[in-house]
């Protein structure tokens, strides 16, 4: 299988690069710009792929790769800042950009073929880039330019070397993937053979190889990571996965049911379910600190999953729906990120345990894993569900968490469900819930006057959860989901819409 390398000098882009070149069919990895050059052959990729950098070549830190790259005899492909890494490698010149140039510009093609193949000889294309190229490298020829980059693209004469100002990996470069299919196809010699059924096998082939003989255990959420995880090791090695799913009573309704059904019944997981709901509504009671409540709920399901893999007896692995997104060495320019809020996920298990771990997902992006999950058969009412937080309704009930709190929210969430899906909008947002709020107002109900809850909603359109903005839901919509739980769930007599953005607010309301 063909690889490609992509040396990361910290570019918001950079996974958006890895994730084209995955879509075009060839594989693709992301590591830090100052690999060692042993490493980059040991890695024996195609091609090199450079990305940008919110940096400037011409400072005296400025991130730069081994400068032998240049003679591993490989095709070499510049992306803004990598551009300016191979003008400076190469003998050209760089400077600060007189105005900085951000937003949509016309690329005119100067030398058809190459990068361009088939691309008509004006494109849009997206420039961010405060540095511009003053010379060409000796031994280079342009290939494009816009108004304001007279070296918007460019290539060596004679080696595969190849420079772009502009960014061929967002969708505002419309024609971008072309351009990336061009350099991948023509250039290097790269075949399309990625795809999620060779991984699949290839995948099911590793499980095999480093389980033996042994037991896997994994902790099943319903979600589509440890789902996709549990299929992918059920598939290897069968019934020797025993997969745990607690349900911690904080779940929405029917869930519990559900992943039973799914997992259980119609794919035949060795499924273990335990009713915690007990355990951990007395752990919570009292409780109306955010943070303790995530640390509590984290901390009874460590215990319940112990005591569950204890009961199973000798156990291994602890297969992990680890992502790539989470595995990235990438080179951060904004410095250790603050912890906002304490995810709880079952990453604490193995340290604790002794676990060996199997992460089959360790190389996909999210899109991927979908599609991994399609091929094993996993319901589209799993593979496309938004994402629910592992502390789950604890964090959407403010304050003491108790259980009429939980059927109310429960039944007010699964309008809010309802009423997206019939809307079509299930899959355009990121995450719609409900959020029961901890005070009560004033309403009227035929001829009485009434105290009671207020439900909030929420719905949000984001990318990866990091930031998010409110989305836009239709006031038809809003009207509907308001009067069905005003109507249909006791002890709610007003429903209010959360118009707030990430940041300065986060998406849960905990
Ligand atoms: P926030 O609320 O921080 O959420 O804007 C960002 C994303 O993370 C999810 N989330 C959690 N997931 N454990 C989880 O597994 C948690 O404690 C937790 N808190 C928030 C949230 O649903 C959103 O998708």
């Amino acid at each position: 299988m063909d690889r490609v390398l992509i040396l990361d000098f910290g570019s918001q882009y950079t996974q958006l690069i890895a994730r084209r070149v995955r879509e075009l069919r060839v594989y693709s990895e992301i590591h830090p710009f100052h690999m060692p050059v042993t490493e980059i052959q040991a890695f024996r990729p195609e091609a090199l792929i450079l990305s940008g950098s919110p940096a400037s070549i011409y400072q005296p830190n400025a991130p730069k790769p081994d400068p032998r790259i240049l003679d591993l005899g490989l095709p070499i492909l510049g992306i803004c800042y990598g551009l300016c890494v191979l003008t400076d490698f190469c003998g050209g010149e760089v400077s600060r950009a007189a105005r900085r140039e951000y937003g949509p510009a016309d690329l005119l093609v100067d030398q058809a073929g190459d990068l361009f193949t088939d691309l008509p000889p004006s494109l849009r294309v997206w420039m961010s880039h405060g540095d511009k190229v003053d010379a060409l490298p000796p031994m280079f020829q342009v290939l494009a330019h816009t108004v304001n980059s007279p070296y918007a693209a460019f290539r060596h004469r004679e080696r595969p070397f190849f420079g772009v100002q502009f960014h061929p990996e967002v969708v505002h470069t419309p024609q971008g993937k072309e351009i990336l299919a061009n350099f991948l196809f023509k250039i290097a010699g790269c075949e399309p053979t990625w795809d999620m059924k060779s991984f699949v096998a290839s995948s099911v082939e590793k499980i095999r190889e480093q389980v033996g003989n042994g037991r896997v255990i994994c902790a099943l959420s319903g979600g589509v990571d440890s789902s996709v995880a549990a299929l992918l090791v059920h598939r290897a090695i069968g019934d020797r996965l025993n997969c745990v799913f607690v349900d911690n009573g904080l779940l929405r309704m029917n869930e519990a049911a559900q992943v039973v059904d799914t997992f259980g019944t119609h794919l035949g997981l060795n499924l273990i379910s335990v009713d915690a709901t007990d355990r951990f509504l007395k752990a919570l009671a009292d409780v109306t600190d955010p943070e303790r409540k995530r640390k509590i709920v984290g901390a009874e399901f460590i215990t319940v999953f112990e005591e569950e893999a204890k009961r199973l007896g000798k156990i291994d692995f602890l297969a992990q729906g680890t992502l790539y997104p989470d595995v990235i060495e990438s080179v951060s320019v904004k410095g250790p990120s603050v912890v906002i809020k304490t995810h709880h996920n079952v990453g604490g298990l193995p340290e604790k345990m002794g676990f060996k771990l199997v992460e089959p997902l360790r190389e996909l992006f999210k899109d991927e894993v979908r599609e991994v999950g399609r091929e094993l058969g996993l319901p589209d009412t799993i593979l496309w569900r938004q994402p629910f937080p592992g502390p789950g309704l604890a964090v959407r009930i403010l304050g003491e968490v108790t259980r009429e709190g939980l059927t109310l929210l429960r039944r007010a969430d699964m309008i809010v469900e309802e009423e997206i899906r019939k809307a079509g909008l299930y899959r355009d947002i990121w995450q719609a819930f409900a959020v029961l709020l901890p005070i009560q107002t004033v309403g009227v109900m035929g001829d009485e006057r009434t105290y009671e809850h207020v439900v909030a909603l929420r719905a949000v359109h984001s990318q990866d959860g990091m930031t998010a903005d409110w989305f836009r839901l239709p006031y038809d919509v809003l009207a509907t989901i308001s009067s069905r739980i005003a109507n249909e769930v006791k002890g709610v007599n007003r429903v209010v819409y959360d118009v707030s953005s990430k940041p300065p607010s986060t998406i849960e309301w905990e």
